[in-house]
């Protein structure tokens, strides 16, 4: 496996790849690996010849200093796992790398509407820190797909919005999320979770089934079902942003009758100190269920 930090190192490599047809799968990470990325990696290594990774803790998507100095950093260990994985590049530049003159002076990407919303809302700036290393990301690596979880699930919209508006030639492929045994979401926030707080943060999966199990059983009044879903985090400790019953293809309110196939039921909720986001599309429940 090649480490490499620089972006002109990285196209060396990759330039014989490229002219030979050899296709690239990449996958963008801020580090701190769980079993959730090393999913993607397998997807990558399915979908293409050569797996290229990146590991780089992105300041401009944080909206807080404090988030983004406690943010949990474990290189070695992550690439220990890539190698593992069969991983044959990791891409891990330094801040200079991607913002040369410093963070105000660079080119931001903003994707409108969907960057504003949820996340967006309660986290300003986040989603144009998010598009602008993403697309900055895409053009040092270039790959022919890029794989993301489908747990950010905003995140994966954006991201596809972006591309198809900038004409990035890569195809933008979504993974399904990993949970632990007990149903909550494989995150790297799950580190500032003491042990007690993991078995409540498992209320987030039982309350998102919980309202697609009502929305499969024909209750479709979205505010009654959003206001429960808050009350049920509320009941368990939680502080939620917001639990949000919408429609999957753009994170837009549904119709009243809408196909219940054709929503996603979306939340975020601050537990002890970590804010968890999850959501459930309505295609994966009724599916397994
Ligand atoms: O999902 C993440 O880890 C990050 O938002 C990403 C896509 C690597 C961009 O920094």
């Amino acid at each position: 496996m090649l480490v490499v930090d620089d972006v002109a190192k990285l196209r060396a490599i990759l330039k014989p790849w490229k002219s030979n047809n050899v296709s690239i799968g990449f996958v963008p990470t801020m580090g701190n690996l769980h079993a959730g990325h090393l999913s993607l990696i397998n997807r990558a290594k399915d979908e293409a010849d050569k797996v290229v990774a990146s590991i780089y803790v992105n300041p401009l998507q944080f909206d807080r200093p404090d988030d983004l100095s406690r943010y949990p950093r474990t290189l070695e260990d992550d690439l220990q796992s890539l190698e593992t994985d069969g991983v044959d590049v990791v891409f891990t530049p330094s801040d200079k790398m991607i913002y040369p003159d410093g963070i105000e002076m660079s080119t931001k990407v903003d994707v409108p509407v969907i960057s504003r919303i949820l996340c967006g809302a309660h986290r300003p700036g986040h989603f144009v820190g998010v598009a602008t290393v993403v697309c900055k990301l895409f053009n040092m690596v270039e790959p022919d797909v890029a794989i993301f979880g489908e747990k950010d699930f905003q995140q994966l919209m954006l991201i596809r919005r972006m591309t198809e508006d900038l004409n990035l030639p890569v195809k933008v492929l979504g993974a399904e999320t990993l949970r632990e045994e007990n149903g909550l979401a494989m995150s790297s926030r799950n580190n500032y979770l003491s042990a007690e707080e993991r078995d409540t943060a498992a209320t987030i999966y039982r309350m998102l089934r919980s309202l697609a199990e009502r929305l499969a059983g024909g209750d479709q009044y979205y505010p009654g079902l959003e206001s429960d879903g808050k009350a049920l985090l509320e009941a368990a400790g939680f502080i939620p942003d917001y639990v949000s019953v919408l429609r999957k293809i753009d994170l837009q309110q549904p119709a009243p009758e809408e196909p219940v196939k054709d929503l996603v039921i979306v939340c975020a909720a601050i537990l002890g100190n970590a804010r968890l986001i999850d959501n459930l599309q309505l295609s994966h429940y009724l599916a397994a269920r």
